[in-house]
């Protein structure tokens, strides 16, 4: 465990399922340096809020999150603010003792000591974003919901490497979320068609969906 500031613990969160699917390496990372390692999303690893609340239970008196993304996009990591800001504002009133929380922005789980002074660490007040908005209180404008199954069989067989590529050409095609929202799930249960990938109105089960499948599935998404 790292410590800083006297008795500080670091902990490096995933922000993305693209993060996750490098969990492995960060967690080598992240152990070399002797820091935690939670997420933002998915079922794998513990949630941001879980490590907090641990953290908070053991009497830890300072937690410095720093958010891990090589995604593309930026929007990522001031997520960690606004889960970090929902903790404090939530935690307030049954926290024993009160416990520091500072974020910082990093491209890696390995936090040794001259990476960590190099960070800009913000205080987390409780004063960060809300949790909602107005604008997503309704799913937006669709004309079709894929579910694309990220279970430890579809996984096994690429659909890491489907989903990545789907979403590249959603996302080109200017469709991902404005007219396609994609869904990475866990087990949608016949396993023995990995990679599945379901199309909703259609209600077609489709599988096994190979990373040479996806232009032909994301043409007739479009
Ligand atoms: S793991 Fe994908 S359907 Fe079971």
């Amino acid at each position: 465990m790292v410590r800083v500031s006297g008795s500080g613990v670091v902990v490096a969160v995933l922000v993305s399922l693209t993060d996750l699917d490098n969990a492995a390496r960060h967690e080598v990372d992240a152990a070399r340096s002797g820091a935690r390692l939670a997420a933002l999303q998915g079922a794998t690893l513990t949630p941001l809020v879980r490590m907090l609340d641990e953290l908070a239970a053991d009497g830890c008196p300072q937690a410095r999150l720093v958010a891990v993304t090589t995604a593309a996009r930026e929007t990522g990591p001031s997520w960690v603010r606004r889960v970090a800001g929902h903790w404090v504002r939530s935690s307030a009133a049954t926290r024993q003792a009160a416990m520091r929380v500072q974020t910082a922005v990093g491209a890696q789980a390995r936090l040794d000591p001259p990476t960590l002074t190099r960070l800009q660490w913000r205080d987390v007040t409780g004063d960060e974003a809300p949790l909602h908005s107005p604008a997503w209180s309704e799913p937006p404008p669709h004309d079709r919901h894929v579910l694309l199954c990220r279970g430890p069989r579809c996984n096994a067989r690429g659909a890491d490497v489907v989903a990545q590529a789907l979403t590249e050409q959603l996302r080109r095609a200017k469709r991902l979320d404005d007219g396609v929202l994609l869904t990475q799930t866990s087990c949608l249960f016949p396993c023995n068609r990995a990679p599945v990938v379901v199309v909703h109105p259609d209600g077609e089960w489709l599988g096994p969906v190979h990373p040479e499948d996806v232009p032909d599935l994301a043409q007739r998404l479009l």
